[in-house]
């Protein structure tokens, strides 16, 4: 294999960069919302685009594969020079709900550019990140630097819950050297990052019932609890005054030593005007290594409509980040002791445990790491990563490192602060976009040579 000097790879990422934008926008046009059972075929779709690309790149062993009633994912291996190391490129071809299209500047499905950025669902999460591993492929073509297999998921937005199964199905086609896992993002504009530690993820739904039927609230109400103040009673125990997560026995760590200015805070959270910071800690310690729980659902009779009767029962869906160190099986446990010990007045609590990922801290040393930097550092002229934690959950992340311990893993990404992943008007940044394909390109060729 010649060796591509520098400039040739970005004379080449210049070159491929209008097909790759291309197949992107293909690629968001379908709308493979996985936690919309409607859209199924959406889904299905999708993966049969993902592994068309990849035929395309003329992969050979692309295969889209499900197991247990999971969504489809692509497996595809192309093999690079005698020796050299293989590297396994991750993303994910599914995406979240758009929700109410009437919040989005432009339809969500419709690839729109606007200043700068690629406006739609998955633009950026995590469709972007397919976009970046073909566009690093590209640059080499036939003469990859190193063996690749890629690895594009179906269903990360719901919890990957058929993963392990998957991962034990495919072992042998999906061990690898080094994993990039395009998913997470950069620093800012113009200042990379690569993501060292990830929380994980407990979600559970609870019930809370005070009553066989809804009776009279003029003729009860005064004696008996109404499901509905019960649970609030509930749910204000899971957090302090200070707002910390009240539940005893979650683990809490130290955090990467990065400051996080307060006004980038203020703009980029999108918190409404006078809402304080909640917990204690430093910020970047509450985003990313103490554990969060929110309440993201609710069920509850509509406003419009209610009547004067006390409400029965009354369900929410608990979210609950856990920090890196932590196990989901200690957090949950956790949880739903707390939750038995303060349901006040007597109330029937039922739980239902929807999905968990377990969160990640990664040992940012090694050869692989000192590609990384060294290719991040060139790609964004001479600006050095960060080393970052983040908020958000990749499972995939723990799932593959208890297969193949001896991996090392690098957790990259195509977001910027204000992608507004999962969002209306999530949107790719187009410039970013050409560092990170730029970037992913020149480690391939780090690590084969
Ligand atoms: N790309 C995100 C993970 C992420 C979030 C990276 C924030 C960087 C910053 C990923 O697609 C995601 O949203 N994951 C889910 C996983 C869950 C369903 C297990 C999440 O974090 O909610
Ligand atoms: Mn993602």
């Amino acid at each position: 294999m010649t060796q591509l000097s520098s400039d040739d790879v970005r004379a080449r990422v210049q070159a491929v960069l209008p097909g790759v934008r291309q197949d992107l926008e293909d690629l968001v046009r379908i709308e493979s919302v996985s936690a919309d059972p409607e859209r199924a075929s959406e889904v299905q779709r999708s993966a049969e685009a993902v592994a068309r690309l990849f035929r395309d790149e003329a992969f050979d062993e692309v295969d889209i594969v499900s197991t247990d009633g999971g969504a489809p994912a692509v497996i595809a291996h192309k093999a690079g020079p005698l020796g050299a190391p293989t590297v396994l490129l991750y993303a994910h071809h599914d995406v979240q709900p758009e929700n109410d299209h009437a919040d989005w500047d432009s339809p969500p499905f419709e690839p729109t550019e606007r200043d700068g950025r690629l406006y739609a669902r998955g633009a950026a999460d995590d469709k972007a990140g397919i976009a970046a591993h073909l566009g690093a492929l590209r640059v080499y073509g036939a003469d990859l630097p190193v063996s690749v297999t890629m690895f594009i998921e179906g269903e990360e937005e719901v919890g990957s819950e058929t993963l392990p199964s998957l991962l034990k199905q495919h072992q042998g086609r999906l061990r690898a050297d080094v994993i990039v896992i395009a998913d997470s993002g950069n620093w800012d504009i113009g200042v990379p990052a690569l993501t060292t530690s990830l929380r994980g993820l407990v979600r559970v739904d609870i019930e809370v019932r005070t009553l066989t039927h809804a009776v009279h609230s003029g003729m009860w109400g005064g004696l008996v609890p109404d499901a509905l103040m019960t649970l609030a009673r509930l749910l204000a125990t899971l957090h302090d005054d200070e707002g910390n997560v009240a539940v005893e026995g979650l683990h809490a760590g130290p955090a990467a030593d990065v400051e996080y200015p307060e006004a980038r805070l203020r703009a980029e959270s999108g918190a409404a005007p006078g809402i304080e910071w909640i917990g204690s800690g430093s910020t970047v310690e509450r985003l990313w290594t103490k554990p969060a729980l929110s309440i993201t659902g609710l069920d509850a009779p509509k406003v419009a409509g209610a009547s004067n009767t006390l409400v029965p029962a009354a369900r929410a869906r608990i979210s609950m980040r856990t920090a890196p160190g932590d196990t989901t099986a200690n957090a949950l446990a956790c949880l739903v002791r707390h939750l038995e010990a303060h349901v006040p007045w007597g109330a029937t609590l039922t739980h239902t445990v929807v999905d968990t990922g377990e969160a990640t801290r990664i040992d940012a040393t090694g050869p692989a790491y000192d590609a990384a930097r060294a290719a991040f550092t060139e790609a964004w002229d001479g600006t050095a990563p960060v080393d970052m934690g983040v908020g958000g959950s990749i499972p995939f992340i723990a799932e593959f490192l208890e297969a193949f311990p001896e991996a090392s893993v690098l957790v990259t990404g195509v977001e910027d602060p204000d992608t507004r992943a999962h969002g209306a008007n999530e949107g790719l940044h187009l410039a970013e976009f050409e560092r990170v394909v730029l970037a992913e390109a020149l480690l391939l060729g780090k690590l084969g040579g």
